[in-house]
């Protein structure tokens, strides 16, 4: 049985992952700032999976916690996540994003840690040059959150090249699913649709990304970790198709009909108090690599996983 350190192992991407890891019979051990109501339910459910409230920026209390019960292998999910956050907190996001990730990885090459899968974003690559691109294309991040993944992804190989440390960076797109606590799309347009709610954002039907679901993240994630040789240092995860905004909103509307939700004409902005950011072009992300080295195969089109998102809200899910 591994032992497996989940880093904000109480967020969306890291309680999906534990959840994953704790029904195969992996031994878990999640931190996060907080044991919110999802890690906390999975320690409950699970004997092997213990809850930690530890900070990836603490030195102390990171090095005693994995000093006392070193794990095999970490999934580092912890971070200030995504645009708007990062707009709003530069400082923050630098601190956690590029600080906890040095503090982690020097935890992980003192205490024999064998491989950490690190999961980056496409906001590494700043504007898409093409439709679809594949780990090749440049990276130019211009905000701060691409900014700190892309430190992120290089001091990872600083610790693969001075210490010998295997960090694998997973590069993935906009993750979609039941447990997301951001109000982003699709979860706006899903949740005001099952709910009986209007929505109308007032831009963004052109704006073209790729769009993961939960469940498919979570089977890349595995394959990585499980991978026994790694040819690459980086890979993208994602379904390798960019619906527009349009068509998501077109999907929704056929699966929970009477739902009165649209997106307005052009690019998509992400919305900040007082403020507006303009998303970069976006595309679809060519997940070829990830499926030759580790077998990674979406199962989600959006339609099928617009299909079980919505059907996870109208269980009870958010
Ligand atoms: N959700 C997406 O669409 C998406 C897309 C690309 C990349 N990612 C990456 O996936 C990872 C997980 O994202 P998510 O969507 O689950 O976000 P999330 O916000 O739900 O989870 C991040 C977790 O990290 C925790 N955290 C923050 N600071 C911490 C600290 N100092 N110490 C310990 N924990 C801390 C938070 O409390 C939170 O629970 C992040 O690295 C993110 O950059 C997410």
């Amino acid at each position: 049985m591994a032992h497996v350190l989940v880093t904000g192992a109480a967020g969306f991407i890291g309680a999906a992952v534990t959840a994953a890891l704790a029904a195969r019979g992996d031994r878990v051990t999640g931190i996060d700032v907080a044991v919110g109501p999802a890690l906390a339910r999975l320690a409950e459910a699970h004997a092997g999976v213990t809850a930690y409230v530890c900070e990836i920026t603490e030195w102390a209390a990171l090095a005693e916690l994995m000093r006392r019960d070193p794990p095999d292998t970490i999934v580092h999910c912890a971070a200030i996540v995504g645009v708007p956050a990062s707009v709003l907190s530069p400082h923050r996001t630098f601190d956690v994003n590029v600080g906890g990730s040095l503090t982690l990885f020097e935890a992980a090459r003192l205490f024999g840690v064998r491989r950490v899968v690190h999961i980056s974003s496409e906001e590494t690559y700043g504007a898409f040059q093409a439709e679809c691109i594949d780990e090749t294309h440049p990276q130019n991040p211009v905000l701060a959150y691409g900014i700190s993944k892309l430190a992120v992804e290089h001091l990872g190989r600083t610790f693969a090249t001075l210490y010998g440390l295997e960090v694998v960076h997973l590069r993935t797109c906009w993750v979609y699913g039941p447990g997301l606590p951001r109000p982003r799309v699709p979860k706006t347009f899903v949740d005001a649709a099952v709910a009986g709610r209007p929505f109308h954002l007032p831009w963004g039907a052109a704006m073209k990304v790729d769009h993961t679901y939960i469940d498919d993240l979570v089977a890349g994630v595995l394959g990585a970790l499980d991978c026994a040789n790694h040819p690459h240092d980086a890979y993208n995860l994602g379904s390798g198709k960019a619906p527009t905004l349009a068509e998501i909103v077109g999907i929704i509307r056929e699966l929970v009909p009477g739902a009165d939700i649209s997106a307005g004409d052009g690019e998509f902005e992400h919305s900040l108090p007082g403020a507006s950011v303009p998303a970069v072009r976006k595309g679809a992300l060519n997940v070829a690599r990830a499926h030759a080295a580790f077998g990674y195969t979406p199962r989600y089109d959006i339609r099928a996983g617009l299909a079980a998102y919505i059907e996870a809200v109208r269980a009870g899910g958010s």
